[in-house]
């Protein structure tokens, strides 16, 4: 484990984050009725735009039943549940944080799809897969929190069957310093962000070609207007994840969006290699 891997763990560890979801669904359904994706979204997609954001990506994915997908950087699961709900797919999740895979493997059963959904604690850099292992590969907001994106991208390329998709949805910087804390990342010594050309040339080294490549900071501003107007039905929130200094890290990121120092990058790429 990196020095900067430990430092990214603890930012994620959220202590007793099980205990404290199951108290908070207790509110809207008893612990033995299933809950859909829907009724999880307020609090289990951990990106800017939420699940509009992983709709669309999705749509544009070209997932059906049988492909393999790969959720790197899974968090506590919302996009992968979306993913195995909506398009009948077997998905696997990878998380650094194992707080967050335990949390993801409760609110999995609790939606009764774990005979759909793989989720696993481990490291983007190093995964426990063969090559060629799947067909799709999503990256949302991870990619701020890894210093070596060369690595990175050579390793989702070598788990990617030829021909396979790679859906990745980043912040970009833009003009001006970031404003810290921000949800991934409490200052600047575990944020690796970088420029819009920079993320595009680090993505062809590594042998991706470009399918879609979309500015989404406009729809980003307009998301954060509507999420900052108050709490989702029955108070869920990704506050339950991240604790209570999460208002200002939330507004944070709104406030770097909106002012032009962080962009909203939605790709998707295919490996190079043919079918
Ligand atoms: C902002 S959250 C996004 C979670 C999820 N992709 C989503 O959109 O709901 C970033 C996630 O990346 C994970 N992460 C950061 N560095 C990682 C690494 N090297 N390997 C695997 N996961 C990592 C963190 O533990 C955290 O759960």
């Amino acid at each position: 484990m990196t020095d900067t891997n430990t430092k990214v763990r603890e930012h994620y560890s959220a202590t007793g984050l099980t205990g404290r979801l199951k108290s908070a669904l207790a509110t809207i359904a008893p612990e033995e009725q299933t809950l859909t994706v829907a009724q999880l979204a307020p609090l289990d997609q951990f990106h800017t735009r939420g699940i509009l954001a992983t709709a669309e990506l999705a749509g544009v994915a070209g997932l059906d039943p049988s492909t393999r997908v790969l959720d790197l950087g899974c968090g506590i699961g919302g996009p992968a549940r979306y993913l195995a709900a909506t398009f009948g797919c077997r998905v696997t999740g990878v998380d650094l944080s194992p707080a967050f895979i335990d949390a993801a493997n409760y609110l999995t059963a609790r939606c009764g799809l774990s005979d759909r959904i793989t989720l696993l604690a481990g490291d983007a850099l190093h995964l426990p897969f063969e090559d060629a292992a799947f067909d799709t590969v999503f990256l949302q907001h991870v990619a701020m929190n890894i210093e070596d994106r060369a690595a990175l991208y050579a390793e989702v390329q070598r788990i990617l069957a030829p021909g396979g998709r790679f859906v990745t949805y980043d912040l970009v910087l833009r003009d001006g310093d970031v404003i810290y804390p921000v949800p991934w990342a409490r200052d600047a010594s575990t944020s690796f962000l970088l420029g819009e050309n920079d993320t595009r040339a680090a993505l062809e080294q590594a042998a991706f070609k470009v399918v879609l490549w979309r500015d989404d900071t406009q729809a980003a501003v307009d998301w954060f207007e509507t999420a900052m107007a108050g709490p989702a039905p029955g108070g869920l929130s990704l506050g339950l994840v991240m604790g209570p200094d999460y208002p200002v890290i939330a507004r944070n990121l709104a406030r770097n969006i909106r002012e032009n120092r962080l962009g909203v990058l939605s790709a998707v790429l295919t490996t190079a290699r043919l079918l």
